[in-house]
């Protein structure tokens, strides 16, 4: 039988007699009663007829240019119904390790788009660098977007490590995205990951010690002083400035791997916690995302955290968890009183690992509804994270993305009976070969199912590191910190 070169694969194809020539007329219909991002494409000798919502009629047309590459002018005439399995289908650039600039981030949102993906989420702050402008504090981009030689595992070199988007900028690239049916859902970092906010603004962290914006990958203990009255008013002029720019229902506001060490030694830390009665930091955490996330639910957004801000209280079920490694009875838990899940796992979904650990087929294989939260429906998508460290440029970007990125498209989008890893394999390398001619290349064929030789080479390169003296110093540095925090909380992040 034909193997149509659709990817994502639609939920249901039928071929009918003949072939469309050239000249047939496409007519659109727009209809609000189709269920959202759906579609029907009906191919017949004289005329193409679309129907859909409007993310339906533009995914129909997607289709449609996937169907010309595989048959140029002459399509097969058939009728095509279709619908995403899932409503988010997302992809995290991670703009803080290396700076790609807004052209390169336009290319990606043309990856996303011809794959039906529709989230952008971008992960603008972290330690080692704040890329967004914001008016009310300049320095946050004056000093947290810029940094000299960094040292990243492989990676040791002066390259894209300064940079920042303009509000002008951001403007451009939601607008272009908005076009592509991509919604992009920013991150701000709550309450850990401030190393570059706190370089620009030590009076919001603990004991206004100074801080410098980091220059190596890991975790620190450069947190937003959860104590002081100003650090949430900070945060919420912050946010205050990503409503305008991103108008969206969805905003991140971090969560993970908050490393306590400086609250702990905090009097102003420590006073909220006596204050309010808390059990400890985790819970002073939990009640600081609390807060935020009250604060952008009066202006009609639903935060995201990933899955560490569930320790302490109950986090409120109208939060969305993005889970990725960890913490399973906690989102267990969480799912059963109702709330939403995206699924990130880090075994699969990270695509900043190697091909030898998570190549196509294991992506496709993944079930996306884990056992331990079979029977809810919390699950309302996946996503791939890209974390950067290693990555300096827009074609490492697209080597790590392409194709693991359009495998997981066809995870959130084809139901996983349909899901067939050497059909997928068949139907994507025509894609693949287009996208080359737009100087888009990702991992070579023999990447994509890797056999266990090339694996070890792969896992070889990856597990290398550069040892400078500073990289050394630094890594020295954070595993004394992290023995620090292992024995007051054991092996938990
Ligand atoms: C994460 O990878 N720290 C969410
Ligand atoms: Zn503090």
């Amino acid at each position: 039988m034909q193997n149509f070169h659709l990817v994502p694969y639609p939920e249901q194809l039928v071929v009918t007699s003949g072939y469309a020539t050239a000249d047939a007329k496409i007519s659109e219909k727009e209809n609000s009663a189709f269920k959202k991002e759906s579609y029907h494409l009906k191919i017949t000798e004289n005329e193409i007829f679309i129907e859909g919502d409007k993310a339906g009629i533009f995914y129909a047309h997607i289709t449609l240019k996937q169907l010309r590459l595989q048959f140029g002018d002459t399509l097969p005439c058939m009728e095509i119904q279709d619908a995403p399995r899932f409503a988010h289908r997302g992809f995290m650039l991670d703009s803080s390790r290396h700076f790609l600039p807004k052209e390169d981030v336009l290319r990606i949102i043309d990856v996303l788009a011809l794959f039906k993906i529709n989230r952008l989420h971008w992960h603008l702050i972290d330690d080692q660098g704040f890329r967004v402008e914001i008016s009310a504090f300049p320095k946050l981009t004056e000093i947290g977007s810029v940094r000299g030689r960094s040292h990243f595992g492989l990676v040791d070199e002066y390259k894209n490590n300064c940079g920042y988007f303009t509000q002008t900028d951001i403007k451009e690239i939601v607008a272009y995205a908005k076009e592509r049916m991509i919604e992009i859902i920013p991150e701000i970092e709550i309450p850990g990951h401030e190393s570059a906010m706190l370089a620009a603004y030590p009076e919001i962290g603990c004991q206004n010690a100074p801080v410098e914006v980091v220059t190596t990958g890991g975790i620190f203990d450069n947190l937003i002083c959860a104590g002081k009255e100003e650090s949430f008013a900070f945060v919420t002029k912050i946010l205050d400035e990503l409503i305008e720019l991103f108008p969206y229902e969805m905003i991140h506001i971090g969560g993970d791997e908050a490393c306590k060490r400086k609250w702990r030694a905090c009097p102003d830390c420590q006073k909220k916690i006596k204050e309010l009665g808390l059990k400890d930091e985790n819970a002073l955490q939990q009640w600081f995302v609390i807060k935020v996330q009250r604060y952008l639910k009066e202006k009609g957004k639903t935060a995201i955290v990933w899955n560490d801000s569930l320790r302490g209280d109950k986090l409120p079920e109208d939060c969305v968890v993005q889970m990725w490694m960890g913490d399973k009875d906690l989102i267990a838990e969480f799912a059963e009183r109702g709330g939403k899940i995206i699924q990130s796992s880090t075994e699969s979904f990270y695509l900043d690992y190697p091909y030898a650990m998570w190549d196509v087929q294991k992506i496709l294989n993944f079930k996306l509804c884990p056992d331990f939260l079979a029977g809810t429906d919390a699950i309302i998508g996946v996503e791939c994270p890209l974390w950067s460290e290693r990555v300096l440029d827009l074609d490492r970007e697209f080597y790590q993305m392409i194709p693991r990125l359009p495998a997981m498209a066809e995870c959130g989008w084809t139901a996983e009976h349909a899901r067939n890893n050497d059909s997928f394999i068949d139907r994507y390398t025509s894609i693949d070969a287009y996208l080359q001619t737009q100087g888009i290349c990702g991992a070579p064929k023999e990447y994509w199912n890797i056999s266990p030789k090339l694996a070890e080479q792969d896992m070889d390169n990856y597990n290398k590191t550069i040892y400078t003296p500073e990289y050394s110093a630094e890594m020295e540095r954070q595993e004394a910190m992290m023995a620090i925090e292992r024995e007051i909380y054991g092996d938990e992040r």
